[in-house]
């Protein structure tokens, strides 16, 4: 169990020098996955790493500690969630694409930084939105139907308030977006490129 703690923390540290970066993140969920099943079904230390378990584990809660807030990864998401929407309402496909693609990645790093709230399982819920209505988004982009979109889209924002709700954070409602999140940047798909 030691030595998987020392390799646990050693991807952490990796992780925070490499600024939390997405893929890394998804490792770090691995790891985290095979440290918990490690953990449960391994025996007790041997007293002679004692000390060097302390360690690593008051490491381990400093970087917990000094981990980026899901919020900013879920204020990304919001985002690109609603970037998602002007690309749709536009029919253009392929950006609508790439932001689904944002969303999911990001999704993944709140997991990975919060598993659980309370009894809650966020990974759980996380799973079923990517399984089920992010499934569904994908199958409209594909399609490239514009009344498909309009729906698993709106089934979407059910899915993200039904999860603020369930990890007790009813007042965070999100809705369907009424101006462009941006005012930078065209949905249309180019034309001529670039102008
Ligand atoms: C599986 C659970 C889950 C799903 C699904 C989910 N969220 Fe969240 N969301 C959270 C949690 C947990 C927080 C609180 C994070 C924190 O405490 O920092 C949160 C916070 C937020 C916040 C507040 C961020 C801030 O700091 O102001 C926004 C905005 C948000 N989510 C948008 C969305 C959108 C948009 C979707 C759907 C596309 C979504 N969320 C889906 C769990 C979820």
């Amino acid at each position: 169990m030691k030595l998987e703690r020392i390799a646990l923390l050693t991807a952490v540290l990796a992780l925070i020098t490499a600024g939390w970066g997405v893929a890394e993140a998804r490792k770090l969920q691995g790891r985290l996955d095979r440290f918990a099943d490690g953990s449960r079904t391994q025996s007790s230390p041997g007293a002679s790493m004692g000390s060097q378990a302390t360690n690593v584990e008051q490491r381990l809660k400093q970087l917990e500690a000094a981990a980026p807030s899901p919020g900013l990864f879920m204020s990304a998401i919001q985002l690109h969630f609603a970037k998602l929407y002007f690309a749709g309402e536009a029919r253009n496909w392929d950006l609508a694409r790439f932001e689904r693609g944002e969303i999911l990645e990001h999704l993944d790093v709140v997991a990975a930084l919060r598993p659980e709230e309370g009894a809650v399982s966020v990974t759980g819920i996380m799973d079923a939105f990517k399984n089920t209505q992010l499934v569904a988004i994908k199958d409209a982009i594909e399609m490239k139907d514009r009344g498909l979109f309009r729906d698993a889209y709106r089934e979407s924002i059910i899915m993200c308030n039904t999860c603020h709700q369930a990890t007790g954070r009813p007042f965070i409602t999100i809705t369907i977006p009424t101006n462009p999140p941006v005012s930078n940047q065209r949905w249309e798909v180019p034309v001529s490129g670039g102008k």
